[in-house]
């Protein structure tokens, strides 16, 4: 397969799922070029989250495709296992484990999923602490870190299996606002270097120096997309209006 922009990493293809009687994600379409950055956002419980996790897996889907660099998700455990290794992913609440230090919880995924000896996994692990500059924290635990250190080390921490893609959920939501810069600067610097991402984010600055697509999630399905500016400058629908107009303000 090529690096060329234009090959779609991701593709999802009328995809639906159930939670139970719920229809969560209806009939949704995305393709997603190799490089590219998109930003998803919408109002609470419109499914962003569920179908971001569904994208590695971590949700099941009922119908409809999910390619991922040419490999279908279905269930099929060694696909799975690839998938993860391949998309990265950053959550809302960082999800480090609280008794490993950093360095430890860097170097567990590269030791155990990808074997790579301890050494070389410490090394990596200490080029992407100080890539997210946070190098001299390495022995802490998570719990002497503020959130937005936390954060930082979340995605050394995925970066650290050399992701093909990056997938963020909400990841500076539960961030103290003074905290919210120098992770999506970090973030900023990730697009920068040609990283693919999808970032659940209702941070319009970051969208705007980004983002190529913004899409608005509702009711399961993606109602509306287009171009940043556009998308914030000149809503087509009256949802999306609504929805900035609540943001806002
Ligand atoms: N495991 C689950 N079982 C049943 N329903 C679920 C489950 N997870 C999510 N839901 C429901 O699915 C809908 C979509 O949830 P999802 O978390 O994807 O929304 P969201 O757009 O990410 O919302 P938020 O902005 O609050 O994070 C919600 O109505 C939620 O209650
Ligand atoms: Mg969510």
């Amino acid at each position: 397969m090529t690096d060329a922009t234009d090959d779609p990493i991701i593709q999802v293809k009328n995809l639906n799922k159930w939670y139970g009687d719920f229809h969560v994600l209806k009939n949704i379409n995305l393709e997603v070029k190799r490089q590219e950055k998109i930003v998803i956002c919408g109002p609470s419980g419109s499914g962003k989250s569920t179908l971001i996790r569904c994208i590695n897996r971590l949700e099941e889907h009922q119908k409809g495709k999910i390619i991922v660099d040419g490999i279908e998700l279905t269930n099929n455990l060694k696909n799975i296992e690839t998938i993860r290794t391949e998309v990265g992913m950053v959550f809302q609440h960082f999800n480090l484990f609280p008794h490993l230090t950093i360095l430890d919880n860097l170097t567990l995924g590269p030791i155990w999923v990808r074997k790579t000896p301890k050494k070389q996994a410490e090394e990596t692990a200490m080029f992407y602490l100080e890539k997210v500059k946070i190098a001299e924290q390495a022995n802490k635990f998570p719990g002497q870190l503020s959130g937005g250190q936390q954060q930082r080390v979340a995605i050394a921490r995925s970066l650290c299996m050399k992701p093909k893609v990056m997938l963020f959920d909400e990841p500076t939501s539960a961030l103290d606002p003074e905290m919210v810069k120098e992770v999506l600067d970090v973030m900023v610097q990730l697009s920068e270097e040609g990283m693919t991402m999808i970032v659940v984010s209702h941070e319009m600055g970051f969208a705007k120096t980004v983002a190529q697509r913004v899409m608005l999630m509702d009711d399961g399905m993606i109602l509306e997309e287009n171009n940043p500016i556009d998308f914030f400058e000149n809503p087509q629908h009256e949802r999306t209006q609504f929805f900035l107009s609540q943001i806002l303000h």
